[in-house]
């Protein structure tokens, strides 16, 4: 455990890497800026990363290929070579969503996402070796390339737990909050401006109130359920606001996530002005 610990902690301050990283991810930010794209690869549209789902198939059809190999005999070479062309085609997606994600990170998270990306790119090349070689009747070294990749799958894959798990990158940052169920004041009628937001605090909480067209007041969690960034410092347009970390756009009456790279929405309160105050409590 402490290897594995001591391991981590050198490959998170593998500092060089930064030379690569920042061109790379300057890159995939300019492949995603369509809406649709980075929708679709963060998994806004699904309410939760894509990338986990994703990545679970070729695991999956590169774990089993193994699997004929040792137990299926002779017959079980074919399964096992489509089994390792199904997981090549379909660590495409997988490989997509995750660079999507990495691009947000900033060190040390990025240095470890660059060397999970390492280990499965290489993985993956090993496969495609294995899968060339089984094609020419080679089924020993084939068999031999492609444990090889599962090995560096199986390494890249506790990499990318240890950026989920241990570092918390894109899991729900807005997932433990809440307020008291009952009427709250948290700022003056006075203080909310007409065109822009509010960040007020309830119950050591940060709340973005804003009003709407119609003057009615809304209440939503302040800390992007991103990575938590500080939407009060976002740009308002639109009945919207945007974050100013990686762009996560929020409508501001009910937290629905707009555009991504956030998939979770930001949690809404009920909001209410009375006696010039401005009151919230949590969704009944
Ligand atoms: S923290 Fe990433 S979009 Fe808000």
């Amino acid at each position: 455990m402490t290897a594995l610990h001591d391991a981590m902690q050198r490959i998170e301050g593998l500092a060089p890497l930064d030379r690569f990283v920042s061109p790379v991810s300057d890159a995939v930010h300019r492949a995603v800026q369509p809406t649709t794209v980075r929708n679709t690869l963060s998994g806004t549209w699904l309410g939760h990363p894509f990338h986990p789902m994703l990545v679970a198939v070729p695991i999956g059809a590169w774990g089993m290929s193994a699997l004929f190999d040792i137990v299926g005999g002779k017959q079980g070479n074919r399964a096992a070579g489509t089994l390792i062309a199904a997981g090549l085609f379909t660590a495409v997606p997988a490989a997509a969503t995750g660079l999507n994600d990495w691009a947000d990170t900033k060190a040390p998270e990025s240095r470890v996402g660059a060397v999970h990306a390492a280990a499965n790119s290489s993985a993956s090349m090993l496969f495609l070796a294995s899968l060339a070689l089984r094609f020419r009747g080679r089924i020993v070294p084939g068999k031999a390339l492609s444990w090889a990749g599962l090995a560096l799958v199986g390494g890249g894959g506790y990499l990318g737990g240890h950026l989920t798990y241990a570092r918390a990158m894109n899991v729900n940052h807005t997932a433990w909050l809440d307020i008291p169920s009952e009427w709250t004041r948290v700022a003056g009628e006075a203080q909310l401006p007409e065109d822009g937001t509010l960040t007020a605090h309830c119950d050591g909480q940060s709340i973005l109130l804003s009003r709407g067209r119609s003057g009615r007041v809304s209440a939503i969690a302040a800390t992007c359920s991103h990575m938590g960034g500080p939407l009060g410092e976002g740009e308002r347009t639109a009945g919207c606001v945007t974050c100013p970390w990686h762009g996560s756009v929020f409508r501001l009456d009910d937290g629905t996530v707009v555009r991504g790279p956030a998939s979770s929405p930001q949690p809404a309160y009920d909001a209410r002005i009375v006696d010039g105050a401005v009151e919230i409590r949590s969704v009944r």
